[in-house]
């Protein structure tokens, strides 16, 4: 293809970028294909001669389409958002287009020394303590599984990366039984077992109790186990509970042990002052990660990894083959040492990007407003006769349920629930997914997508109301 192909399709494909973020709020939010449809219409094998960009494109907006579930609909309630912007686009188009990969400074310094400029401009907006040192990893389950590996190393001396297992103590590591699944998933990789990985009961507000926490620790070293790594969630999953981070610090500080922060969704709320009491005793932590992949504007993937200590993380992963030396190493960050691959992709542009267009102030109004349409939702809510809270609002998630007058019976409310969210996502106009708490079938209301209005939210619950009126049961 040669530039002048090249330009007449970007142009086209812009303007169908365009318009589709003008009328992404016209498709169904969650893609209504069954299972195999597009499978079916994709061609069995590759094409033995090429095929024009137009061909492709067609099939692009005729197959593939359907199969789309509209993340960047503001009318995406659904899990954590995945939030593009336009700035952010703009930069992955450039990235697209330079195609580099950033593995060693070398390989691109601006890739490298972008990256260490965003992670000093997020840290210092966030209140991450000025010492550390932030990196980009692909997803929070990776930067957790870094953490983990690094706890493993720092512990041993960087003996199980030279000698593995072996007859190694049993280590331990600590999260709430809200926390997310890929603390498990991390610890598995890790080598630990499931097994040791200790989940300790939550309060009523689904925190992490900070006094069995210590009960259980002791309890531990009694029984020869290792205490290695507790992890503190800001912001769970489920329902955005907020861990003790303060109380838990003192302890992981007391009795030596590893402490990573998991804010992957919470964290962007962390730019707003007004929100960083939530990390009071950061400094007595080793590593915390946060997505600005999730709520902070900035396409998939991107998210940041911060590190008490930089040498422990890149004792952990470093390894240089001859073929990756180079005439700079030990001068400069080769990030390839600081976590998983060795390849990386250029994240940090769009993360500039997204920063500069909007400023800090831009930033910070939006998370407000996000979180302020989620108090007026949780306000409706409090007045609705047939619908209650399951728990308090945290940020901009809102966890409720139908409960028609009169009706306890747990079982039933559950089916009903369940029965109401699946016609809500079967209408196209919104997409909703859900919890358990306490095994009460929860709906959860994630106020959070880049474009999101109050008409949307207000939209939303006037049809969320009518269903479950409507719904025979
Ligand atoms: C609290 C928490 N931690 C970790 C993750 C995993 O994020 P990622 O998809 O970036 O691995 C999520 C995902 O929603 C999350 O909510």
């Amino acid at each position: 293809m040669d530039s002048s192909e090249f330009r007449k399709h970007a142009h086209q494909m812009v303007d169908w970028m365009a318009d589709y973020m003008d009328n992404v709020d016209n498709y169904p939010v969650k893609s209504q294909v069954h299972p195999k449809k597009i499978y079916d219409q994709i061609e069995k094998g590759i094409p033995q001669k090429g095929e024009s960009i137009d061909l492709i494109f067609k099939d692009f907006q005729k197959k593939i389409i359907p199969g789309i579930t509209h993340w960047q609909n503001p009318n995406f309630f659904a899990y954590f958002n995945a939030n593009a912007s336009p700035p952010s686009i703009l930069a992955e188009m450039l990235t697209a287009t330079l195609g580099i990969q950033g593995m060693k400074w070398e390989t691109s310094p601006a890739s490298t020394e972008l990256e260490e400029r965003m992670m000093e401009w997020l840290g210092d907006a966030m209140g991450i303590p000025k010492t550390w040192t932030g990196v980009i990893q692909d997803t929070a389950s990776t930067a957790t599984l870094a953490s983990i590996l690094t706890a493993r190393e720092q512990k041993t001396n960087y003996q199980i990366n030279e000698k593995g297992f072996g007859e190694s103590t049993k280590f331990r590591i600590y999260c709430s039984d809200q926390t997310h699944s890929s603390i498990e998933k991390g610890a598995k990789i890790a080598g630990f077992g499931k097994d040791n990985v200790i989940k300790i009961p939550t309060d009523d507000q689904l925190a992490l109790r900070a006094d069995l926490l210590l009960q259980q620790i002791k309890q531990d070293i009694k029984n020869g186990l290792e205490p290695l790594c507790i992890v503190v969630a800001i912001g769970t999953t489920g329902t955005m509970a907020m861990d003790p981070l303060k109380e838990i610090a003192q302890i992981a500080e007391e009795y030596k042990i590893w402490l990573h922060v998991d804010a992957a969704y919470a964290g962007s709320a962390l730019i707003l002052p007004e929100y960083q009491p939530l990390i009071k005793g950061i400094e007595k932590a080793d590593s915390f990660v946060f997505n600005p992949h999730k709520w902070l504007f900035t396409n998939f993937d991107c998210s940041t990894y911060f590190v008490k200590d930089k040498n422990a993380l890149v004792n952990t992963f470093a390894i240089l083959p001859e073929y990756l030396k180079t005439k700079t190493d030990g001068l400069v960050n080769n990030h390839c040492d600081w976590g998983i691959p060795l390849g990386r992709r250029f994240r940090s542009l769009k993360l500039w990007f997204v920063m500069r267009y909007y400023g800090l102030e831009g930033l910070q109004n939006m998370i407000r407003y996000h979180i302020d349409l989620a108090k007026w939702l949780e306000n409706e809510i409090h007045k609705a006769a047939n619908f209650e809270l399951v728990v308090p609002r945290s940020m901009n998630l809102v966890c409720f349920r139908f409960k028609p007058k009169g009706n306890n019976d747990l079982e039933k409310l559950n089916i009903i629930n369940e029965q109401l969210l699946h016609q809500l996502n079967a209408t196209g106009s919104l997409f909703l997914t859900h919890t358990k708490v306490d095994s009460v079938y929860t709906l959860r209301m994630v106020i959070g997508q880049t474009n999101v209005e109050k008409e949307h939210v207000e939209k939303a619950w006037e049809l969320i109301q009518k269903t479950a009126n409507e719904m025979t049961y």
